[in-house]
């Protein structure tokens, strides 16, 4: 495994989303691939994020979420709409933040060592393309600056995508 960068978890929360936008902007610059840049999203989000042993994304394929890019463990292929975090996100259209998930009925624990969990909705225009997962071994690692900050990624990412078959 490729170590994380070393003190990334000192940096305020803010910066580091700023920080990130911008590695995103040149990541996407003329890539409109989705696959590709879900797969640059999850590797940056990893590595650049402190507290993390998950992140990656779930794609909707017809009437259920399918593994995509991450980096991380492997963890289950298929969620059924509606069923644990990720199926709950894309059933709501919105995001799901779990501060403990061993209080969250339904979590699916693709990897034991996982406390918490943030969950965005991956839309565009109308259509769910699917959701963005983050797995912390932490309890309550996750805030209203990680949602905001994950959901402007997504923003970016489907942006950039937005013209990909
Ligand atoms: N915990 C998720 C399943 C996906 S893994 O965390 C990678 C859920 O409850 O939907």
């Amino acid at each position: 495994m490729i170590p994380k960068r070393a003190g990334s978890g000192t940096e305020p929360a803010t910066d580091r989303y700023a920080d990130l936008q911008r590695s995103l902007t040149g990541l996407f610059a003329g890539e409109n691939d989705l696959i590709a840049n879900l797969a640059n999203l999850a590797a940056l989000v990893y590595h650049e994020l402190p507290d993390l042993n998950w992140a990656g994304c779930y794609l909707l394929r017809g009437e259920e979420l399918v593994l995509g890019p991450f980096q991380g463990r492997p963890a289950c292929v298929r969620i059924a709409m509606g069923r644990g975090v990720c199926g709950t996100a894309a059933a709501r259209r919105a995001s799901v933040l779990v501060p403990d998930v061993h209080q969250f009925p339904g979590h699916i624990a693709c990897d034991s060592a996982s406390r918490s969990e943030l969950v965005v909705p991956m839309i565009d225009g109308e259509r769910l393309v699917g959701v963005f997962d983050l797995d912390s071994p932490l309890h309550n690692r996750f805030d209203a600056t990680d949602q905001a900050g994950i959901e402007a990624a997504v923003r970016l990412l489907m942006q950039a995508c937005r013209s990909s078959s």
